[in-house]
């Protein structure tokens, strides 16, 4: 424990002791879970969310195809190292490394069949990867599935209930930053993930607004007043994105040059070159990596309360269980509660202003 890394690091680590509990915000109010600053990324069916995200982690790594293919949240987080080899773990497989991502794609949709049987349902469960590389920000990003509006052919009519109550089980929280994600060839009023997000967040504080798809709007149409904030406000900037189309991912465009891409019509576009050093997936990546460092920082003193509860309950929990007690469930017991007391110790040194590990 002696270098923890970045605050999202420490985060990303209680979150993951979260997960092992069984505590992925299901359980109510004041679960440690909930007093966790998280990224959740929303927005309809198509919108773009999964592009978004594998253009921030620069990786071809996530399920595609049509309808519902997201269909348990993934709990991303990613770890910047400062050299070697790019790879990929997943909670539920801790001692595997993949370093092959046409695997982790292949891991993710049949650890999502694992759970909802190869039907087309959801489960509220959620899937922990984590990517190491030294091409990443350090940032945690849960991707949900998309809000959709029909069910399909073998699909229960209430999915599309059933996909709003998860989004909203998560965007609810006011710790939740809501990457709102917005097609521009559609009109904003329309968007699943505005709706939403006003909904939860009014007054616009914890909402990043997304544009993608801005390459495919109609000719002759723009969306500057959009991006400069003067048709849907929010508190912090809109992004524009200008992701890999399906033909581009027809033709295996790779990541980096899809970058590259972006980072052209930006700078080439007449309309959006004023705005250039605003937008595209790296430097959404930048924004949200430092609002969350800095939403995580302010909330220090609600963690280390909330961890400390835990270590409560659980010392309460070991003495009606009796000590010292034995088996799994003991043993258990005994490392998050460890775990729980570096945390802490860890949260206050941060407070200090110390910055171990940096
Ligand atoms: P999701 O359902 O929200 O995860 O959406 P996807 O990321 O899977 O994207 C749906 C489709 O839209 C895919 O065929 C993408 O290639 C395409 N797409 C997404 N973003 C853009 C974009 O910015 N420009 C273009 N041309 N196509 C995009
Ligand atoms: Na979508
Ligand atoms: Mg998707």
């Amino acid at each position: 424990m002696a270098t923890m890394g970045s605050l999202i690091g420490l985060v990303n680590r209680i979150q993951r002791a979260c997960t092992v509990l069984g505590d992925h915000g299901g359980g109510g109010e004041g679960s440690l879970w909930e007093a966790l600053p998280s990224v959740a990324v929303v927005g309809g069916q198509s919108s773009g969310k999964s592009s978004v995200l594998e253009s921030i982690v620069g990786r071809d790594f996530l399920p595609r195809g049509s309808g519902i293919v997201t269909r348990r949240p993934l709990v991303l987080q990613l770890h910047k190292t400062d050299g070697g080899q790019e790879y990929a773990e997943f909670l539920h497989a801790p001692r595997k490394r993949f370093t092959d991502f046409a695997a982790v794609r292949k891991e993710i949709a049949d650890e999502t069949d694992r759970i909802t049987g190869k039907t087309k349902a959801i489960s509220n469960v959620p899937i922990q990867l984590s990517i190491y590389s030294p091409h990443v920000v350090n940032l945690t990003l849960i991707d949900l599935p998309g809000l959709t509006k029909v069910a399909v052919e073998g699909q229960a009519e209430s999915i599309v209930q059933d996909i709003e109550n998860m989004v909203r089980s998560y965007v609810d929280k006011p710790n939740c930053i809501i990457l709102a994600i917005s097609p521009a060839n559609q009109d904003i009023a329309t968007s699943d993930a505005i709706k939403l997000a006003r909904d939860v967040d009014p007054s616009g504080d914890r909402t990043f607004g997304v544009l993608t798809k801005l390459d495919l709007m109609d000719k002759g149409t723009n969306a500057v007043d959009v991006l400069e904030g003067r048709q849907y406000r929010l508190q912090h900037p809109w992004v524009g994105i200008v992701n890999r189309s399906q033909a581009d991912i027809n033709k295996n465009v790779d990541m980096l040059s899809a970058r590259r891409k972006e980072k052209e019509y930006f700078e080439s576009s007449p309309e959006y070159g004023h705005l250039a050093h605003k937008m595209g997936a790296e430097y959404l990546a930048k924004l949200l990596s430092q609002h969350l460092e800095a939403v995580i920082r302010a909330k220090i003193p609600s963690i280390i309360a909330m961890i400390n509860k835990t270590i409560d309950e659980i010392e309460a929990q070991l003495d009606k269980l009796g000590r010292p007690i034995g088996g799994d469930a003991g043993a258990q017991l005994y490392t998050i509660l460890d775990m729980c007391r570096a945390f802490d110790r860890v949260f206050k040194e941060h407070l200090d202003g110390g910055r171990p590990g940096g």
